[in-house]
């Protein structure tokens, strides 16, 4: 094959990455666990040029800046590296996602790319394979390779840094779109600047190692009320280092802080929700599948609001499994 096709969906972490132990390698300082998303696709088509001396990144239509064409380089390199092929290619990509706006639109977009490459480069990758590819392209877009809920494991080297499915009760993230400009501070910037400035930095990671056991161990206990407390107070830390950094980094807005003040009424009054959000101002709110229309109707007038479901992995078009249902 020299072309492929494949979809891959955004993924919102319950427990953030946020710190990078080797920015080579793209290891993480802790594990985190996420929630694929039924929403806002990614689909990135791979086309290889022999004739090319340069790849080509076109999104969304147009051609990519030059800094977005390096990354995509970058990427590639790495996926002909493993094929041992030095021919270029063309990448077109289309998200629905708002980009550079907190809609994790990197890891459905390395995802995508990740799993499109490698089958156009003839690789036959696995779903662990595939998760540690993508990982090197953005950290979070190894989440987005696996089906539903999935668990990043920190590991210790290249092999043992990937994500896989974990079991969780059924749960809906109900997304707030405030209205608000543009984020500054891409997350592999800020979260490099707060692990350098935050006196409290080292706090986060031991405290974020915690919650994802207590996650893990909340998910197998199907117990929705602790996984929404751990996702929240997780979220909140999050934001928490990122304001303690020198200089400060703000991503939540005073609409954002306005939803997570409504979603905590909300829970007064007897509806279980709770807010994460991540590196950006927009919102988003965990509820039971049978909740989500209610907490979606009175969050309503903070935000654009949508209803997310779990979501399927990355997939590769024309071939119906995935590579983690094939078990390759
Ligand atoms: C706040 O995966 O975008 O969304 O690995 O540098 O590409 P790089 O960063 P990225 O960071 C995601 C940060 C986060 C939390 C999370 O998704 O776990």
């Amino acid at each position: 094959m020299t072309i492929a096709t494949a979809h891959a969906r955004p993924n919102i972490a319950l427990i953030k990455y946020w710190g990078k132990r080797d920015e080579v390698l793209m290891l993480p300082q802790t594990g985190s666990l996420s929630m694929t998303l039924d929403i806002l696709p990614t689909t990135t088509t791979v086309e290889l040029t022999p004739a090319h001396e340069a790849d080509t990144f076109i999104l969304g239509g147009t051609t990519a800046s030059q800094v977005e064409t390096e990354r995509v380089t970058r990427f590639l390199d790495l996926v002909r590296e493993l094929a041992g092929s030095t021919t270029r290619a063309t990448v077109r990509s289309r998200n629905e996602a708002p980009t550079a706006a907190g809609m994790a639109s990197s890891a459905a977009g390395f995802a995508a790319l990740a799993a499109a490459a490698s089958a156009a480069y003839g690789l036959e990758l696995d779903s662990r394979a595939l998760s540690r590819l993508a990982r090197r392209g953005s950290g979070s877009a190894a989440r987005s390779v696996i089906d539903g809920f999935a668990v990043w494991h920190a590991g210790v080297d290249d092999e043992t840094s990937f994500a896989e499915a974990v079991e969780a009760p059924p749960m809906r993230l109900v997304s707030v779109a405030v209205n608000a400009p543009r984020k500054k501070v891409s997350s592999r910037d800020a979260m490099r600047h707060t692990a350098l400035t935050s006196p409290f930095h080292s706090a986060w990671v031991d405290s974020t190692a915690r919650d994802l056991e207590e996650m893990q161990a909340a998910c197998r206990a199907q117990d929705f009320t602790r996984i929404g407390e751990l996702t929240e107070s997780n979220a909140l830390r999050m934001h928490a280092v990122t304001q303690s950094a020198q200089p400060a980094i703000r991503y939540l807005l005073p609409e954002s802080i306005a939803v997570f003040n409504a979603v905590q009424e909300l829970r007064e009054g007897g509806l279980e929700a709770y807010a994460t959000a991540d590196a950006g101002p927009h919102v988003f709110v965990l509820t039971q599948p049978e909740d989500a229309s209610a907490v979606s109707d009175a969050l309503a007038s903070l935000g654009e609001v949508r209803i997310a479901g779990p979501g399927l992995g990355v997939r590769i078009e024309g071939q119906g499994m995935s590579t983690q249902e094939s078990g390759r």
